[in-house]
């Protein structure tokens, strides 16, 4: 493969021009106002497909967005790779903190990324990282080396809870046989430092609802006479974390796996400096449960957050009222073991007791899904090391990552194979939030990897 990285450089120009025009459709799956954008996208991946080489590319449709399913089959006794990646972005806001346009693709230089780096929403997720996928297999067609059968399956609600998909995969498991899943949308360490998710925290999602009186009322005339929602709302969230930040909600931890000490020292071997961690988020200090160190808090640990809350008067100026309602979006982070719906419930049962009279309150579950942790010991596991190995010159660390990508778990239990992370994001590249980008360093990169790990995985798979 001395070739692949001669091919990067011949095509480079090429390549990042083909993500930008990727980025500047909208996908945005969480916003109907986008729909018509997001089925333009999987026209999109589904034509790159067919110019890379695939022999079939089908649009599948779902009740939701379309599925983007293509396959290149050399050999049906030789082994095969099932490529997961998904074409639809978070949405854009607060769009007024971006410096460009989200969906104006620029290229700029960072401190991280003094070669350039692409800003657009989804340049990092997950666009440009299922992108490399797609250019990768262009290389192995092109020079007449892919090692084995490659499918693809890129979806179009990822950020939505990919409930589609669920049904998908559940009725076509033959279709996607695979011998192992490959999926780049995670991260890495640093450009300096590769690294291998090996987990992924599940995810329980819940919308709270608390209503007072049957109308918004004058704050002076009824305050102190009656619950105020937004009140009574706070300090229920509040009670939910202990003085040590454990969660309350009675059972939580009742499978959370606990590591050994062992474990958690290798844990701390991973490159990571905390003052740098402050420094990046301009953060004095920070927070989280007792007696774990954040590298821990944000990967082997449960927890909760509110993601929104809202009710009442947030106009200009003043206003003295008593709203009638109050409501609040919440996530539990999840580990393994760890089931989603039996922490839905045992949050909607909790969240419940503590409500006092004088209020009524709604739990109303939004998705979810099951945790992931993957063995260090496997092919694809060893395939994806060594890819990494050769082109970044030292070997990859694996990493437990806090995200969830909640269809791996269920990829295992449908598809009976296991999920290789090969992320090349890094955690400045502000996904999700204002001024997204994806170094083109990191870029091309995981165009340059991809293609050695299908040769490691083939090889270590005749022996
Ligand atoms: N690609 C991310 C997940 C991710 C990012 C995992 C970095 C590890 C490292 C994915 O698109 C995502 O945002 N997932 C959502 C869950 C989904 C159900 C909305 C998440 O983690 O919030
Ligand atoms: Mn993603
Ligand atoms: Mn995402």
């Amino acid at each position: 493969m001395e070739n692949i990285k001669s091919y990067v450089q011949e095509n480079k120009d090429r390549f990042i021009n083909e993500l930008i025009e990727l980025l500047k459709i909208p996908s945005v799956s969480a916003d109907t106002a986008y729909s018509q954008d997001v089925i333009n996208t999987s026209e999109a991946v589904k034509l790159s497909l067919e110019k890379a080489g695939c022999d079939l590319v089908e649009i599948c449709e779902t009740d939701g967005y379309p599925i983007v399913y293509a396959e290149k089959i050399i050999d049906p006794t030789l082994p095969t790779v099932l490529v997961y990646g998904h074409y639809d972005v978070q949405p854009a806001d607060p769009i007024e903190l971006w410096t460009s346009p989200p969906f104006e693709p620029v290229i700029k230089t960072t401190d991280i990324h003094p070669e350039g780096a692409i800003f657009a929403r989804g340049a990092c997720d997950d666009k440009g990282q299922m992108y490399m996928h797609v250019k990768a297999f262009e290389y192995m067609i092109q020079n007449n080396n892919l090692p084995c059968n490659v499918k693809f399956m890129i979806e179009g609600e990822e950020e939505v809870g990919s409930v589609n998909l669920k049904t998908f995969v559940e009725n076509n498991t033959e279709k996607l046989k695979n011998d192992v899943i490959l999926i780049s949308d995670t991260g890495m360490i640093s450009n300096q430092q590769p690294s291998i998710t090996t987990g992924l925290r599940g995810l329980s999602y819940v919308e709270v609802e608390v209503t007072g009186p049957n109308r918004d009322l004058h704050s002076g005339l009824y305050g102190g006479a009656v619950a105020n929602p937004i009140n009574i709302l706070a300090k229920m969230i509040a009670s939910l974390h202990d003085q040590n930040n454990h969660i309350t909600i009675p059972g939580f931890y009742d499978n959370v796996e606990e590591l050994s000490l062992e474990e958690r020292a290798e844990m701390a071997k991973a490159p990571f400096s905390l003052e740098e961690y402050k420094s990046a988020l301009n953060l004095n200090d920070v927070y989280g449960e007792k007696d774990y160190v954040t590298n821990e808090r944000n990967s082997i640990r449960p927890t909760l957050d509110v993601n929104g809350i809202w009710g009442g008067y947030i106009g200009e100026g003043a206003k003295t009222v008593i709203a009638s309602q109050a409501f609040a979006k919440i996530s539990m982070r999840l580990v393994p073991n760890q089931d989603w719906e039996q922490i839905t419930e045992l949050f909607t049962k909790h969240f419940l007791s503590i409500a006092p009279a004088g209020v009524t309150v709604k739990v109303k579950p939004h998705h979810g899904g099951q945790g992931y942790v993957t063995p260090t010991d496997s092919i694809g596991y060893k395939a994806a090391n060594m890819a990494y190995t050769e082109t970044f010159g030292v070997p990859a660390i694996p990493v437990r990552s806090g995200g969830s990508i909640p269809i791996v778990a269920l990829f295992e239990k449908e598809l009976k194979s296991k999920t290789i992370l090969m992320g090349f994001g890094l955690d400045s590249d502000a996904i999700h939030s204002p001024n997204e980008h994806f170094g083109i360093f990191n870029y091309l990169k995981g165009i340059e990897t991809i293609p050695l790990f299908y040769k490691y995985f083939v090889e270590l798979s005749k022996k």
